[in-house]
């Protein structure tokens, strides 16, 4: 099975192109929505509900697990592939949802000269642990980057505020500083601002390509699997799903339905403690 976790549904837009993608293969998603949002946590925290998590999705037999949620990423994902992973499951993986991101976007600056101004949007623990910028300056040393935390988009996408006035007079506040710098291409570093991805387009106007994890994210995922058949020979492929989440199931579907664009079947409830 493939695992993909978040801290709570924003993730379902990964595992939705997923299965856009990857149909054949079966996945459980756990979602932490008792304990979300992680984006204005600790690291401290965020590791430790992380290590909960995916020592939870390996027991259920995931083989890989996909960490959706870019707070995670950014947060708590080196320490778990380099020291827990060893030391508990050393023949299964973890992988995130920043490298797939900043590869496709590196790729894109190198085909158009000129053009490197790159603007990152997540939320505040994402954008202060400098994750993003890292791994941009791995790859390339040619880019100006510029970021901008924007707590207040999680609860606003929550409460279905997308098309509220409210909604874009406070995309056109949190972005503003990026549009003076005329950013040529926006990283929407958090998985719900993929929802909002019409709004900020339009805010951002035509010179800039916003760049929307969840395509990129399926697509490294395929390429992984199939350069590491001794981990994908293991995953049933009986296009089954289960979802986890550890507050509510019905408020997890109401809501988890919109992200994922369709039905969700069986949701339990589940404590990681
Ligand atoms: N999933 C989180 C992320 O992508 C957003 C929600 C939260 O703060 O928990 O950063």
């Amino acid at each position: 099975m493939i695992g993909v976790f978040d801290s709570g549904f924003g993730g379902l837009t990964i595992l939705k192109a997923f299965l856009d993608k990857l149909p054949e293969y079966n996945y459980i998603y756990l979602g932490d929505s008792a304990r979300a949002p992680y984006g204005n946590k600790s690291p401290e925290l965020i590791y430790k509900y992380t290590e909960e998590a995916v020592d939870f999705l390996f027991k259920k037999g995931c083989e890989l697990i996909i960490v959706a949620c870019n707070t995670v990423s950014a947060e708590a994902l080196r320490k778990i592939q380099q020291k827990w992973l060893p030391e508990n499951y050393s023949t299964r993986r973890v992988l995130g949802v920043i490298i797939p991101i900043t590869e496709a976007l590196v790729e894109e600056v190198k085909k158009s000269p000129g053009k490197n101004q790159v603007g990152i949007i997540g939320t505040r623990s994402t954008i202060e642990s400098k994750a993003y910028s890292r791994e941009l300056e791995k790859l390339s040393s040619d880019l100006e980057i510029s970021s901008q935390a924007c707590p207040l988009l999680v609860p606003l996408v929550e409460e279905g505020w997308v098309k509220r006035k409210e909604t874009k007079m406070i995309l056109k506040y949190y972005l503003r500083p990026l549009k003076l710098k005329k950013i040529d291409y926006l990283i929407l570093g958090c998985t719900h601002y993929s929802i909002l991805f019409k709004e900020i387009e339009k805010v951002m106007g035509k010179r800039c390509q916003v760049f929307d994890s969840p395509k990129f994210v399926a697509e490294k995922l395929a390429l992984y699997l199939r350069r590491h058949p001794e981990i994908e020979g293991k995953i049933l492929k009986e296009r089954k799903m289960v979802f986890y989440t550890t507050d509510d199931p019905q408020r997890f579907r109401d809501l988890g339905e919109k992200f994922l664009g369709q039905k969700m079947e069986k949701i339990e409830k589940v404590s990681l403690q």
